[in-house]
């Protein structure tokens, strides 16, 4: 039996046709596959591998760290320097409400952590969320998933967790005093990268604040750059009470945090103790890869190029045959006619050595997310191939 055979007898797949590429490496924005192709990487692991593969910083911190110690204990119970100088690197550019870091697997996990806290600091148990949000597919994160499709035969999820329509200025005034938290993403990537309208998050954090419900933010694909602010909450000018980060946030190592007040998370250290626990949450390797990934990002002012290379990107795919661009710096999706058209010039950009995607809520349109690091000439010859694959199919 051959690699792709037994991949396809013995990995488990919840897609029905996984797109099967046969990585043999990875560098820069390219991955090469055993057969020899190269491929462009438009989509960065959906936006996890943000500072490029194998990016020499990053991967020399994972040899340096696994070389030292990898997992000693459960998290939170030794001092780690690892997660140390991240959780402090990170607390240097949040603000002071968010300085108390808990490092988790991953970003559904930050998610649950963070639908914890919120539940057990304010005593309350409704859980507001918007339609066509996504924060993550384990069963607390799917119960604040809005869409129905994806959670109908899952059912019983969480009580308590209300949907509302996401930028309907009106449904805010249904924050009441039985709301625990609402929980909202910075800008809606599933849903085929779907802004706030202006005001709208600003407006969410008042509502939210005169019914003593916290504010949870879901940075965890908008996070470390990808939207042309280090956090788009800055752009937003708004404070959450409880930051999600992950995917990028691990420079392409598994890690995710919720991140609050000391005061707030202290909450999960009584009644009960141990309130979040996790083996693997914070793992050492993980950190020291992120701790390089931010470093990396901070000294080469990366978030400050992600306006100016989307806008590129969004000037050079002006085309009768694109319906519609919606962009947040680096994060993009293309709108076409029909899911039928979109995915036959996404196989086509794959035939022609691009790899892109769909979204989970959003099938007409083709998402884009680079690593920031892409060049302008990267961007130009992606833009070539996406516009050549349309004129082959459309
Ligand atoms: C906005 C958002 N929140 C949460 C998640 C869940 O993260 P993870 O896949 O690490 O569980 C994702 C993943 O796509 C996401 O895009």
């Amino acid at each position: 039996m051959n690699l792709r055979q037994l991949f396809l007898r013995h990995v488990a797949q919840t897609s029905e046709a996984p797109l099967a590429i046969d990585a043999s490496h990875a560098e820069g924005i390219y991955i090469h596959t055993l057969s020899g192709q190269k491929l462009i990487d438009l989509i960065s692991g959906i936006a996890v591998s943000s500072l490029g593969h194998s990016n020499p910083k990053i991967v020399n911190a994972v040899k340096e760290q696994a070389e030292k110690y990898m997992h000693l204990m459960v998290y939170g119970e030794y001092v780690e320097q690892p997660q140390v100088l991240l959780a402090s690197k990170l607390a240097s550019i949040l603000p002071e409400n968010l300085q108390s870091v808990y490092f988790t697997n991953s970003g559904a996990e930050a998610t649950e952590g963070a639908l914890k806290l919120a539940k057990r600091a304010s005593g309350r148990s409704e859980i507001l969320y918007f339609k066509n949000s996504y924060h993550g597919s384990t069963m607390g994160a799917l119960s604040v998933m809005g869409d129905e499709y994806f959670k109908r035969n899952f059912r019983p999820l969480i009580p308590d967790c209300r949907m509302l329509l996401y930028n309907d200025f009106d449904a805010l005034k249904s924050i009441s005093t039985k709301t625990a938290a609402v929980i909202v993403e910075a800008v809606q990537g599933e849903a085929g990268v779907v802004k706030a309208a202006p005001g709208f998050l600003q407006s969410l954090e008042k509502h939210c604040k005169a019914a003593g419900a916290l504010l949870i933010l879901d940075e965890i694909q908008t996070g470390m750059g990808r939207t042309g602010s280090m956090f788009r909450f800055e752009t937003e000018k708004i404070s959450p009470d409880i930051l999600l980060l992950a995917k990028a946030f691990g420079g392409g190592m598994p890690l995710g945090a919720f991140v609050s007040s000391k005061h707030l998370m202290q909450k999960l250290q009584h009644d009960p103790f141990l309130g979040h626990i996790t083996s693997f949450g914070g793992h050492p390797v993980s950190c020291a890869a992120a701790l390089a990934s931010l470093e990396f990002l901070l000294e080469n002012h990366l978030v400050e190029q992600v306006e100016k290379k989307g806008q590129v990107f969004e000037d050079l795919l002006q085309d009768a045959k694109i319906k519609k661009i919606n962009r947040v710096g680096l994060m993009m999706a293309l709108e076409f006619s029909s899911f039928e058209e979109n995915k036959k010039i996404i196989d086509q950009c794959l035939k022609n050595g691009l790899i892109s995607d769909w979204f989970l809520f959003n099938n007409s349109s083709m998402r884009i997310a680079p690593p920031l690091v892409i060049s302008t000439e990267e961007i130009h010859l992606s833009c070539e191939i996406i516009l050549k694959s349309i004129h082959e199919v459309v």
